[in-house]
């Protein structure tokens, strides 16, 4: 064991929401040593083992202790694997920043995941909800997922195939066995392309840039996104708070009767995906206080919390909104963050 085992420690402030109370036990993962160690002390202490890297998409509950163990994912490295004319591969290790990873890419020229530049989090996070924005996710530059399995000990190498991606999804959602140690990703040395999305055209139709170069493309996202998105250090939240929700053609079909601006996307297989964002605009609480928490003004998919909130009143203000909005719609509408309790 190379660092300090923290016992009690408060977790809001390892979470960009800044909710939760204390935790039993908390210990920083440096290497994989690390890993194997405090595995085994969870499970010879009996305790679940929960990771966590930059703290953007979780909720931790307040009301009492949570008896469970926290590794702070810190394992860091980015090393070149393979390189042809075309392309090169990359193994980074999960404790790294996101974007970190996006702008040492964008500098070295390698695309791909420049259209994710400005998410919040850690490396090893993005498997794990299917990271994505502007038309991009990050199962499309995925390899394969470097894992500890916690039930046998030994370190497996997950396949794209393997992980079951899907929107905002994957195996590592519903597997609570996995521990993300780095990830491969394939990136191109081609000239970018202006990512395959609405606003992110019109924003290079309107600087008449038609052949961006990487950093041109980064600083769209960057600039695109934070006029929708608050800076996590300013206004602590958890990115989207809802997932878009997906639901039937047919039930499209009828919605769109009543409401004809309605945000659908075609997913195939007779379902689209309805932007919830505009669902809650349109039920007109975006901005709307909610005591310590409120929408944010300009992304009703965002929830912002003032910091003197508790768990509960968080629960309160979430079915509150899931009841508007399916009064209105009938849609539910379920949350993209995961709940420790
Ligand atoms: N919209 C509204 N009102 C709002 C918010 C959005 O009418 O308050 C409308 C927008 O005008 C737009 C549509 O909804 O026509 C979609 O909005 P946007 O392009 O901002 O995308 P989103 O569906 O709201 C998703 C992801 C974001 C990602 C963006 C960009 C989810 C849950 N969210 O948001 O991901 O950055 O697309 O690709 O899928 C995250 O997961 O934390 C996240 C920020």
């Amino acid at each position: 064991m190379n660092g300090t085992l923290l016992e009690h420690a408060s977790i809001k402030d390892h979470t960009t929401l800044k909710l939760g109370g204390s935790v039993r036990y908390l210990y920083t993962l440096q290497e994989v040593e690390d890993v194997i160690w405090f595995n085994s002390f969870a499970k010879s202490n009996n305790l679940r083992l929960i990771i966590l890297g930059g703290g953007s998409n979780i909720v931790f509950s307040d009301e009492s202790e949570l008896n469970i163990c926290v590794g702070l994912m810190d394992i860091l490295g980015i090393t070149k694997k393979e390189e042809n004319d075309k392309d090169v591969f990359l193994e980074v290790g999960a404790g790294i920043v996101w974007d970190d990873l996006v702008l040492y890419c964008v500098e070295h020229c390698w695309s791909g995941i420049e259209a994710l530049s400005a998410i919040p989090g850690s490396v090893g996070a993005t498997p794990v909800q299917n990271v994505g924005a502007y038309g991009v996710e990050i199962k499309d530059v995925l390899v394969s997922v470097s894992c500890f399995n916690k039930e046998t000990g030994e370190i497996e190498i997950m396949t794209k195939e393997d992980c079951h991606f899907s929107y905002r999804d994957s195996i590592f959602k519903h597997v609570d066995k996995y521990i993300i140690l780095s990830i491969r990703i394939k990136l191109s040395k081609n000239k970018p392309k202006i990512p395959a999305y609405s606003g992110v055209k019109e924003y290079f139709e309107k600087t008449g840039n038609s052949n961006p170069t990487l950093v041109e493309i980064r600083e769209a996202i960057q600039s695109i996104r934070w006029m929708k998105l608050p800076k996590p250090e300013d206004y602590p939240s958890c990115g989207s708070f809802f997932k878009n929700p997906i639901i039937s053609n047919d039930q499209a079909e009828l919605l769109k009767i009543k409401f004809p601006n309605i945000i659908c996307y075609n997913m195939g297989n007779n379902s689209c995906k309805v932007g919830a964002g505009w669902l809650i605009d349109t039920a007109g609480l975006k901005g709307k206080m909610f005591g310590n928490f409120s929408l944010y003004q300009n992304n009703a998919l965002v929830i912002v919390h003032n910091k003197e909130g508790t768990k509960k009143e968080l629960d309160e203000v979430v079915v509150n909104i899931q009841q508007v909005i399916f009064n209105m719609f009938k849609i539910s509408i379920e949350p993209e963050p995961i709940f420790v309790a």
